[in-house]
């Protein structure tokens, strides 16, 4: 109650428009830290080994550690929302970075450093599970595209922060730098969520309808309160029970179940973290000699995925999530296809090098405008309000677990099936994502919550929505 308080203070003077953006930009700290902590380590790696004599497996346990405790973290992550709420799951998450960036830095032995990884998985996977519903729940319905998708952008550029700051402590060798400073946005996102209230959805769901409406007074500036409060009320009188696991496959929920696990699973198997954790070995591998400039490429990659990044959230309430999705998933089959040809027809060669580059940075900036910010923004918009921490929980889960299988299969498939088949193999993923994202992802463009709502009660089979 006391955090209440000191929120409403703190908000008196802001309103409206600004209110959401700046309670979007600490929310999505979570974002910058999930990037920041998954980025990481592929250049604090070599000096980790180095220290504690690591072997290949225990490598691979560091890396994926964090992929580990995500996994854990979605599936407790949703539950945990629905239960608590949004803001009180956000302020513990917060806590769990800052342990987790403390202990890792100053970990005298592999296995605490495991460890300590996989406490701070465990908040990744809750920041991952809360703050897209979060921020889905402040934003209006016109904006929800951009404020949404800001939790990929703060992604992308956590991911940029983490190759910088690597590349800056890379010369003292300075691993325990390298993953200390996350305590700092940590400590920036606990206290900007010890400030932002509750959304007013999870509020009226829980009964609170009078702190519900003051919320959204000051979160919309008056005008449609009362018509956006009615509407979260008819559609919460719309369900039964509340949110319970077998609820996930009842009829009205199964489409929507299907739509967010087909795009978790297919974010991940078009292969896109082989490239954020990868990069400067498959361009080493494509004819890079020198170790920096594989580097500096890499970084060339992650700046190109922050901007297109800035371009899909531009696009996305205008344009629309299906044209983006079709348009970006074309263009990972087109990029990926290109890599897996090129490593065929020659040997490492300068040219190759170049064309790898070439078509790392399209691959990456096509799934920046696609299935990047779009998987979590639609996992965060189509669920109902009473199952949708659960649901949105669910596919974050599988989205982990992806991504785990991906990351620790990587290594092996090339070295057993070469380069050229491991891209092809991921070309082929893509496809079978876009004729997915073709038939089943629906268009929410500008929707309400409540109207996406309703929309799979009743007509499910049409992939427009109808005005
Ligand atoms: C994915 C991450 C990935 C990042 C790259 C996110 O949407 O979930 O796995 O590392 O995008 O930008």
């Amino acid at each position: 109650m006391a955090g209440t308080r000191i929120a409403t203070l703190a908000e008196a003077h802001l309103r409206g428009p600004r209110f959401v953006f700046i309670a979007a930009l600490f929310a999505a700290l979570g974002g910058l830290l999930f990037g920041y902590d998954t980025g990481v380590i592929s250049g604090a790696l070599i000096f980790i080994k180095r220290e504690f004599g690591l072997t290949t497996a225990a490598e691979e346990i560091v890396v994926s550690g964090v992929l580990l405790g995500a996994t854990i973290g979605a599936i407790i992550g949703g539950k945990a929302a629905d239960f608590f709420g949004r803001r009180r799951v956000l302020l513990v998450t917060a806590a769990i970075f800052g342990i987790g960036a403390l202990t890792s830095a100053i970990a005298p032995s592999p296995a605490i450093l495991i460890v300590s990884r996989v406490v701070l998985g465990l908040a990744i996977g809750l920041a991952s599970t809360n703050v897209p519903v979060y921020l889905s729940e402040v934003a209006p319905a016109r904006a929800r595209g951009w404020v949404v998708s800001l939790f990929q952008l703060a992604v992308t550029i956590g991911i940029v922060i983490a190759y910088l700051t690597d590349y800056a402590f890379a010369g003292m060798e300075g691993w325990r730098w390298m993953l200390g400073l996350a305590v700092v946005p940590a400590l920036v996102f606990g206290a900007g969520m010890f400030f932002l209230p509750e959304t007013p959805r999870w509020l009226i769901r829980g009964g609170q309808h009078e702190v519900a409406h003051r919320v959204l007074i000051r979160i919309r500036e008056l005008a449609d309160v009362d018509v956006e409060i009615e509407e979260i009320k008819a559609s919460l009188a719309q369900q039964t029970e509340s949110g319970r696991w077998v609820d996930l496959l009842s009829q009205q929920v199964r489409p929507a179940l299907i739509v967010g696990l087909g795009l978790a699973i297919f974010q991940q198997i078009t292969g896109i973290n082989t490239v954020i954790y990868y990069a400067p070995k498959i361009l080493q591998a494509a004819g890079f000699n020198s170790a920096s400039g594989a580097i500096l490429a890499t970084a060339g990659v992650g700046v190109v995925n922050v901007s297109m990044t800035i371009i899909a959230m531009f696009l996305v309430d205008r344009a629309g999530r299906r044209p983006l999705l079709l348009v970006g998933i074309a263009g990972m089959i087109v990029t990926l296809g290109m890599l897996g040809l090129s490593f065929r027809i020659s040997n490492q060669s300068v040219q190759l090098a170049w064309i790898a580059v070439i078509c790392l940075m399209g691959y990456v900036a096509s799934f920046a405008i696609s299935l990047g910010p779009i998987f979590w923004l639609m996992i965060a918009e189509i669920y109902p309000l009473k199952i949708r921490g659960l649901a949105e929980g669910m596919a974050a889960t599988f989205n982990w677990g992806s991504n785990l299988l991906v990351s620790l299969t990587f290594l092996t498939l090339v070295e057993k099936l070469g380069a050229s088949s491991t891209f092809l193999l991921y070309a082929f993923a893509s496809v079978a994502s876009w004729l997915f994202a073709y038939y089943l992802a629906p268009e929410t463009k500008g929707r309400t919550l409540e109207e996406i709502e309703a929309f799979w009660r009743t007509d499910r089979r049409h992939r427009q929505m109808p005005n």
